[in-house]
């Protein structure tokens, strides 16, 4: 059996020693999907890292309880506060008394915009921090791409897992759980869109910054990466993403689609939908 027949959206599955990934997917013509991922550490003092999206919200606490009693919960790492993130976080905290939100100052203020997150529920983790739950020290740090200034990563050293947050986001032509999924060609496309998309400024970076930004990142030494809108890396493609991640700089910016493109879409889904009546 391999792991796309037993991949499914909304369904959380195992990557390492009790840490799960709960999966989503977004549709985004015409590049394919987007994975829209979070995780679950089911150690001694589970850890909910990042909430899912609000779009599945009801789905995706369902999803979440079904592997942790939500009374059990005790830290949420909020790696941002973007929606896809943070959208289900008053939820969470309102299911999870006895939990506590790793975040950021500037994410606090972030989402004062639309909701009140309770600040004597909140702990500050900044780039380097580390963080006791128990059974195993958590080590947050700022990964080399985000699309929010605020953004931080976390690596559990119990298992080698990576959460790269926003870096190594990648298109995918299908849902797909786990990156040997894919083929070298998509892999290296994806990793090369993605990593544009998330910040466009990538052909700006002095090389040799970013490399040592990527190296910093890439000691940690993880074993298996999962992010939110990657599938699952491991083995060899971990350096090769690593790798891909090093060249970006050298990559000519990403040309975003224009309105003549939105014009097309437009014009071919009247004449599909005039088709159907027809
Ligand atoms: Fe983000
Ligand atoms: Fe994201």
């Amino acid at each position: 059996m391999t792991t796309t027949e037993t991949f499914e959206i909304l369904q959380p599955y195992p990557i390492a020693e009790e840490t799960f990934v709960i999966p989503w997917d977004l549709e985004a013509p015409p590049m394919g999907h987007f994975p829209m991922n979070s995780m679950v550490i089911r150690g001694s003092e589970p850890v909910l890292v990042d909430t899912g999206c609000p779009a599945v919200r009801a789905q995706w606490l369902d999803a979440v309880w079904s592997i942790v009693d939500p009374l059990d919960v005790r830290w949420v790492f909020l790696t941002h506060d973007d929606r896809d993130h943070a959208g289900n976080l008053l939820p969470v905290l309102a299911a999870c008394p006895n939990a506590t939100v790793l975040t950021t100052w500037f994410s606090l203020g972030r989402m004062a915009e639309e909701w009140e997150t309770p600040i004597e529920r909140c702990r500050f983790v900044n780039d380097g921090d580390t963080i006791d739950v128990g059974d195993r020290t958590l080590v947050a740090m700022r990964p080399p791409l985000f699309d929010n200034p605020t953004t931080r990563a976390l690596f559990d050293p119990a298992t080698s897992v990576l959460w790269s947050v926003d870096t190594f986001a990648t298109n995918l032509p299908a849902p797909t759980g786990e990156i040997g999924d894919l083929g070298d060609d998509d892999f290296r496309d994806g990793q090369l869109f993605g990593g544009r998309l998330v910040a466009p400024w990538t052909a700006w970076l002095d090389s040799e910054k970013f490399s040592a930004v990527v190296n910093r990142f890439s000691s940690l030494g993880a074993a298996v990466i999962a992010g939110c809108h990657t599938p699952v890396l491991r083995g060899p493609r971990v350096a090769e993403a690593f790798d891909l991640l090093h060249g970006l700089p050298g990559v000519e910016p990403w040309q975003e689609f224009t309105q003549t493109d939105l014009d097309g879409w437009m014009a071919a889904a009247e004449q599909e939908a005039a088709s159907g009546q027809g």
